[in-house]
């Protein structure tokens, strides 16, 4: 299939919208992806067709619902070439996913153990481990960041030792597009035994990542980023890593046998399935999955290159503003601020003329400590959005910045 971006774009009905009084620019993509007519008619069509709790029922609709949901599964597992179905956790997003991994680890660390995350990670990629680490005396260790963006990887060299377990690195940062080299990361943490969990919130709409080719631990990614609804993402672990993590939650569908003297638990991946699921979530990730393979995630990929290297360089013509997160491998996002101009100002500025950009510190507050900035603004781009579009940015933010000097 071509790449026709006028023809995807009539796929996502709300591109044809106004926000005060113009047309809506998205850029906003990086904290979530618009999502196409396909993702939300499945939504729909689960609801109004066979909308009926999953694994449970041996009625008609409640088999349908399971083999739809099966099948997304399946999906997931094919898209980023897992071995096993059963590898594949439906959760409600990243965070959740990450949760399970840090929660699980936190009951086989002991004290003196150590841990590695990034200095570039979002709060949902430290919080969780800095709680692992209080609970267990584990330590956490700091692979460092330069002004550029990337990671030292020659100081990660020197922190890994026989006491590191766990790395756990983003495949992309939020913050500054940055990708990562993480199958450079996963190997050295391997020759010391350690286990490396992947965020891949925001690479996966941009990269295609085979876990099987990476060897990597754990992966996680949300599927709100990658065309599908919100409130479902997965977590992919290696079948004899998820089976020796406890249960995250106790409840229905996660056990084998209840009684009251013991409960003994379900096989992967219903064990970290306790609940009823976001049944049309999962559908709908499927879906979406098979939308973005459709148009191909190399074509998506080297045209939003393009959209970032035309919006770079329209940028950099404006004076007094920086860019931040200027690796040479990155995605489609922009973070900058305009000297003497608080980030927020021109976020409310833009806005008003219909462009939507997310300004601040992104969650990821060590980034901004390590600039010296409170914030940024952060324009992230998608494969529906255009030059056109993003001319229109470059003049909302001249006009911000005539507005607020
Ligand atoms: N983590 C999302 C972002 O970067 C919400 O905006």
């Amino acid at each position: 299939m071509s790449f026709d971006v006028q023809k995807i774009r009539q796929d996502f009905p709300i591109l044809q919208r106004k926000v005060n009084g113009y047309p809506l620019v998205y850029f906003d993509n990086a904290a979530t992806s618009q999502k196409p007519q396909v993702v939300i008619d499945s939504i729909v069509d689960y609801y109004s067709n066979y909308n009926a709790n999953i694994h449970r029922g041996v009625h008609s609709l409640s088999q349908e619902a399971t083999d739809v949901y099966e099948l997304a599964r399946e999906k997931i597992k094919q898209h980023f070439n897992a071995k096993h179905n059963h590898e594949i956790i439906f959760t409600s997003g990243t965070t959740h996913s990450i949760n399970i991994v840090a929660s699980g680890y936190s009951e086989i660390l002991q004290k003196g153990d150590e841990v590695i995350v990034s200095a570039m990670e979002h709060h949902s990629n430290i919080v969780p481990w800095q709680m692992l680490c209080e609970k267990t005396g584990a330590v956490l260790k700091v692979i460092p960041m330069n002004e550029e963006g990337n990671l030292l990887v020659s100081d990660y060299d020197t922190i890994l030792s026989s006491a590191t377990k766990l790395v756990f690195v983003n495949h992309v940062s939020n913050a500054l597009g940055t990708i990562n080299p993480i199958k450079e990361i996963i190997e050295k943490a391997h020759q010391y035994g350690a286990k490396v969990l992947i965020d891949g919130a925001q690479a996966c709409s941009h990269i295609l990542p085979d876990f099987q080719d990476l060897d990597v631990d754990f992966y996680v990614a949300s599927a709100h980023k990658m065309c599908g609804p919100t409130g479902v993402g997965f977590l992919y672990g290696k079948s004899e890593l998820l089976n020796i993590l406890p249960p995250y939650q106790g409840g229905g569908e996660m056990i084998k046998e209840v009684t009251f003297k013991k409960t003994t638990y379900a096989e992967l991946p219903h064990k970290f399935e306790a609940g009823t699921p976001n049944i049309s979530g999962g559908i709908a990730f499927g879906v979406a999955l098979d939308y973005l393979s459709a148009i191909g995630i190399d074509a998506i990929n080297s045209y939003e290159n393009e959209l970032l290297n035309y919006a770079t360089e329209k940028l950099l013509e404006i004076e007094g503003l920086k860019i931040y997160g200027t690796g040479k491998e990155k995605t489609a996002v922009i973070s900058f601020n305009i000297e003497g101009i608080h980030p927020y100002d021109i976020g409310t500025i833009v806005d008003k003329l219909g462009v939507a950009v997310r300004t601040g510190h992104h969650c990821a507050q060590p980034i901004m400590e390590f600039y010296k900035i409170p914030g940024t603004v952060r324009a992230s781009f998608a494969f529906y959005n255009t030059k056109k579009e993003i001319d229109i940015f470059i003049e909302a933010i001249k006009k911000a910045k005539m507005m607020l000097s």
